[in-house]
């Protein structure tokens, strides 16, 4: 997947103009007002990110990294509190990474003789100081590179949570919110021939206005959590594309392709070789052209669980050429039924954070995805709900090659600034560059826009418009949001001005844990009243992974065990039940849980415990997934 290469010999970094980023650190008129006033207002082009990072020349910059923990960001701000990378020479900060020029030069910060830290990977989990720190910490990478005319240069960070400032050689390239998803700055003529450095002021403190907001049931794990990459391409590339199924039509591929640099009109040729199909289109003036491609019939193998055939598909401009491993399946609903290619299907489906916890910490690779989702798999699903913020690329690659379905999510989670619109257009960002992310990922079936988000007017002001946006991105996929229930006596009610915007009756129900127990729970009844398919996104019940004890008492794994065996009954007489994902693969770190002797700051609701060992339910749901598996062939 990855080709690492060298950045090969050449004379010096090219005379590229840098327009003002959206998400440098100054409005933009400011920055271009102060041009004049120095050279910090040089700051990188922030751009869409580049489409399929990794089929890309590019040189990882992952490894050891050196870090600075800096709890008053005295490496950001003068004693004035004035941001260093403000000031007239934008220098003064820890990203200059100066050294002492004499003897008398005293120097209060040095990454040299500081301790590392393995990048891709939270901070937390590497140093037993940092398990609980939230704050900034500076992390420096060296990397060598030598930049060749007529190419252009990325910066690309896979994610980094949560507030990231980033310098390359001592500049400010700009900044970037959001722990979950990709972003990249264009370093084209910035990178020096030889030695360069690049540092990343990461800061995952909470506040009330962010996406995620203040209060949320995971770690808050800390820094730069996914790959780091350079990547090269051509003076004109192929910045973006989009190749699969129509809505509901199995017979034609229906996307785009962009170009992005000075020759935006081309020929662009888009071809599966093992499909014996390709087509010539012609961009436009602004580098897009729009895809039509007719499939030959009977001929096609459709991605699905049971068949997850990835064909490679080839797109080559005159000036730049990419492979992807492309599945082709088209997901619809009708009425309760969801519908893969134009099959009803049954979601068997499980939650899972992304956090490995055999060792608790952001998943640190390939390994560690597979772990999981072979987990799920073993548990005969063949779905996951990844909760609640968006996972790696490569588990969402990961998934399309185990062929598991995939219910994405933004961390649009409990509470959040409403009526702010600032945090809108956060939580909007984030949800478009998911979409980008992943939208040729055939795994990823349902988008969803959030978690047990109170109804409230504001609340559906703001979530509506996510619905509408991410339609507006993609239409080939559902939407979806964990909706809330409430009841009325015995009767729990589904009832969201929400659910009228999305393609799903999707709710959390905890019966038996939060509410009622394993004694009475069998008396109560789900009133959904939508015609639309129904997915129960999240029930469960905390079992300490050992406990045992009669069914009736809490935190044991009988009692988990009957209360899935009950809350099966429960779901079964819904009749629109097309799938569920029960809270929660493995038990997760969580900073809600403080019992001392049941929780140890773990959910402990995981069907399998930290230790990796199964508990009862977890063959509970096994077998149940056996019986829909019968039920839906
Ligand atoms: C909530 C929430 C989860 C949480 C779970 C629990 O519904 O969506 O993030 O971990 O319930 O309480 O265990």
């Amino acid at each position: 997947m990855h080709k690492v290469w060298k950045l090969l010999l050449l004379s010096s970094c090219l005379a590229a103009s840098f327009a003002v980023g959206a998400q440098d650190d100054q409005a933009p008129g400011q920055a271009l007002a102060n041009q004049g006033a120095g050279k910090r207002a040089e700051l990188a082009r922030q751009s869409p990110t580049l489409q399929n990072i990794y089929g890309r020349q590019h040189l990882l910059l992952d490894g050891r990294w050196s870090y600075i923990v800096d709890p008053y960001e005295t490496g950001f701000y003068n004693y004035r509190h004035q941001p260093f990378d403000q000031s007239p020479s934008g220098a003064g900060g820890f990203y200059d990474d100066r050294k002492p020029k004499s003897k008398d030069d005293a120097v209060e910060y040095s990454f040299e003789g500081s301790p590392t830290l393995a990048i891709p990977g939270d901070w937390n989990s590497q140093n037993a100081k940092l398990e609980n720190y939230e704050g900034t910490v500076w992390m420096r990478q060296l990397f060598n590179a030598t930049p060749k005319d007529g190419k252009r240069y990325f910066l690309y960070f896979g994610a980094v949570n949560y507030e990231a400032h980033v310098y390359l050689n001592g500049k400010k390239l700009g900044s970037h919110k959001g722990g979950f998803t990709p972003f990249q700055f264009e370093v084209t003529g910035r990178l020096l021939n030889g030695q360069n450095t690049v540092v990343v002021k990461a800061d995952n403190t909470r506040h009330q206005d962010d996406i995620p907001t203040l209060n949320t049931d995971w770690w808050n794990y800390g820094g730069i959590t996914r790959d780091v990459l350079l990547a090269e391409t051509p003076d004109t590339y192929i910045e973006d594309y989009q190749i699969q199924l129509a809505k509901g039509d199995m017979g034609r591929i229906e996307g785009y392709v962009q170009l992005a640099g000075v020759q935006r009109t081309q020929d662009v040729t888009v071809s599966i070789a093992e499909l014996g199909v390709k087509t010539v289109v012609h961009t436009d003036a602004n580098g897009r052209a729009v895809v039509n491609l007719a499939l030959p019939k009977n001929k096609v193998r459709y991605w699905s669980p049971e068949d997850p055939k990835l064909y490679n598909v080839s797109i080559a401009s005159t000036t730049d050429k990419l492979n992807d491993r492309i599945g082709l399946r088209t997901i619809e609903t009708r009425g309760h039924d969801i519908l893969l290619n134009g099959k009803s299907v049954f979601l068997r489906g499980v939650s899972l954070h992304d956090e490995n916890p055999l060792i608790p910490g952001r998943l640190r690779g390939e390994g560690d995805m597979r772990m999981m989702l072979q987990w799920a798999k073993d548990m005969n699903c063949n779905y996951v709900r990844l909760a609640h913020y968006p996972h790696s690329e490569e588990m969402i690659k990961l998934a399309d090659e185990m062929g598991i379905l995939v219910w994405a999510e933004v961390p649009v989670y409990w509470t959040i600034s409403w009526e702010k619109p600032e945090v809108y257009a956060n939580a909007a960002q984030q949800l478009t560059d998911l979409v980008v992310r992943d939208k040729n990922r055939a795994s990823v079936i349902i988008w969803s826009i959030g978690n047990e988000t109170p109804v409230s007017a504001p609340r559906n002001a703001f979530m509506g418009k996510l619905a509408d946006t991410v339609r507006a991105l993609d239409r080939t996929r559902l939407v979806g949001a964990a909706l809330e229930v409430h009841r009325t006596g015995d009767v729990v009610t589904v009832e969201d001005p929400l659910a009228e915007k999305i393609d799903l009756a999707s709710f959390n129900e905890y019966a038996g844990w939060y509410w009622s127990n394993n004694k009475e729970m069998l008396k109560f009844s789900f009133k959904v009243n939508y015609n639309k398919p129904v997915l129960v996104t999240e029930f469960g019940a905390d079992a300490l992974g050992g406990y045992h004890a009669d069914s009736d008492t809490k935190w044991s794994e009988e009692y988990q065990d009957q209360l899935y065996k009950n809350t099966f009954k429960l779901l079964d007489a819904i009749p629109g039940l097309r799938g569920m994902t029960p809270w929660v693969l493995t038990d997760f770190r969580s900073p809600r849980r403080p019992h001392p002797y049941f929780q140890d700051f773990w959910n402990r609701k995981g069907l399998i415990s930290e230790t990796g060992k199964k508990k009862q339910a977890f063959y509970t749901l096994k077998s149940y997934y056996e019986q829909k598996q019968q039920q839906y062939k």
